[in-house]
């Protein structure tokens, strides 16, 4: 998947069901086609089945960026690091919209419906939707995350030891 596509999957339940309209409205005057994946509603939903179907997308590359929206966007972070391939970041702030993209290079950008206010919420996606990852030393711990992934899917728990990888420590690591 070209993520320079404007192409974007968004899903909330109903804590960010009020952000999402808002988020949906945004992206499409910025000219992105939005896959909205529910919910639909205030109506009482459980998250992370929203979580899923754009956490899925993004794993399997049928999408290259998500955001997911809940009360918290706490919640909704948790499940979709769930997935292999996928970094998703709770950003409260412009400032972690723009670092989550430069150095974590997310794919999915998890908000707090009841959390952040509209005007702000706008800002920090145009912010994520903007910032180039900016690769580099910061490869060396996104690899460090792939490893442990890999490891994990396996059943084992990944060790980290940062003593057998000096790399890490040499101050080249990100
Ligand atoms: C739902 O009440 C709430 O728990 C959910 O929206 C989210 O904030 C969870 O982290």
């Amino acid at each position: 998947m070209d993520v320079t596509e404007k192409k974007i999957m968004i899903g909330c339940d109903h804590g960010g069901y009020r952000i999402k309209e808002i988020v949906r409205k945004h992206l499409t005057e910025l000219g992105y086609e939005v896959e909205d994946v529910g919910t639909d509603s205030e109506e009482i939903v459980r998250y992370p089945y929203y979580a899923a179907r754009v956490a899925k997308a993004v794993s399997r590359g049928e999408i290259g960026r998500g955001i997911l929206i809940c009360s918290t966007g706490i919640g909704m972070s948790i499940i979709a690091n769930k997935f292999p391939g996928v970094r998703a970041a709770l950003c409260t702030s412009t400032y972690m919209g723009k670092m989550t993209r430069a150095h974590n290079d997310t794919n999915i950008l998890c908000l707090g419906g009841r959390i952040t206010g509209e005007f702000e919420v706008l800002d920090i996606l145009d912010i994520w939707l903007n910032t180039p990852y900016e690769g580099g030393r910061h490869e060396i711990s996104l690899g460090l995350i792939r490893e442990a992934e890999r490891e994990m899917m396996t059943g084992r728990l990944w060790e980290g030891d940062e003593n057998q990888r000096p790399e890490a420590r040499a101050g080249i690591g990100g």
